[in-house]
């Protein structure tokens, strides 16, 4: 019998679903994550994971989006040993275990109270991490993070659940918080019509669930976030689909993939955005 979880709400529900599609990768024999912890955690929670339908293309964005955002925390902790790591909207991830950065950077994991007391149940604990179990809706959630070291903000996931204000409120906390440092999250280049329509119809729960939930479509020109805060400054812009791991996708989904990439609007529908201030 392992841990329920009937008391999430709907939005927290959504931390379910990428855990779970890392679990799914790291069974994988060539998995592009391999996040074994993601397996373990999934095994202890009470829920029927399966009955998500989640696709093998959700599988591969998932692990592939975690993997691009893990290499570019590690980027940083690498250059600022002295960092401080925060993860917004950070689920049940185990992104520090994964990235296993040096003793002298401290690690925040933010996220809705029922998400925080589950990843605290669920995950190991570690000297160097703490949960903050905050709304990022909430102009007070950097209170309790140190503000003056090189800080690293990743969201993996997140945004499509907040709102535009939200969104534009908290990537302005971001730089009167904190001194210096890098934003990096992934996102979806505006989602139109079609596929507002696409994931309304699908069948699986997962994306009935997700759609539920959706918030915020997004923009196509990178370079947007600066026009609500000039202080943030785009370095770095990558799609996943011209990513090296898509070798490791299944045969179809890595043609598509491929294809997807070569151009501009196909590109930017599954990318990485990076941030500096
Ligand atoms: C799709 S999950 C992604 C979780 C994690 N980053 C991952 O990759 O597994 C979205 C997460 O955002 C969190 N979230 C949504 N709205 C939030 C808010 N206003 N404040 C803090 N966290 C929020 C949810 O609780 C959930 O854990």
């Amino acid at each position: 019998m392992g841990i329920g979880v009937s008391g999430l709400t709907p939005v927290e529900q959504t931390a379910l679903l990428t855990v779970y599609a890392r679990a799914l990768d790291s069974r994988w024999p060539h998995p592009i994550l391999g996040d074994r912890l993601a397996d373990e955690v999934v095994g202890k929670i009470n829920y029927d994971f399966e009955a998500l339908g989640v696709q093998t293309s959700v599988v591969c964005q998932a692990a592939l989006r975690a993997k691009m955002l893990d290499d570019r925390v590690r980027a940083f902790v690498k250059r600022h040993p002295d960092a401080v790591v925060v993860d917004l909207g950070a689920g049940l991830d185990d992104r520090m275990h994964r990235i296993g950065p040096p003793p002298t950077v401290d690690w925040y994991n933010i996220d809705l109270p029922g998400v925080t007391a589950l990843r605290d149940n669920l995950l190991p604990p570690s000297p160097q991490a703490q949960s903050v179990s905050v709304s990022l809706a909430d102009e007070h959630w950097p209170d309790v993070i140190p503000a003056a070291r090189p800080t690293m903000l990743v969201a993996d996931g997140l945004l499509a659940f907040l709102t535009e204000p939200v969104i534009v409120a908290l990537f302005r906390r971001i730089t009167e918080r904190f001194q210096s440092g890098e934003l990096a999250f992934n996102d979806y280049g505006g989602i139109g019509w079609i596929s507002r329509i696409a994931i309304r119809l699908s069948p699986q729960k997962m994306f009935k669930a997700v759609a539920g939930e959706w918030g915020y479509l997004g923009f196509k020109d990178a370079h947007h976030p600066e026009t609500w805060n000039p202080r943030l400054k785009l370095v770095e812009e990558t799609s996943l689909a011209h990513a090296p791991e898509v070798d490791l996708f299944p045969g179809w989904l890595r043609i598509s993939t491929r294809l997807l990439g070569k151009t501009k609007t196909g590109a930017r529908k599954a990318r990485i955005l990076r941030y500096a201030f």
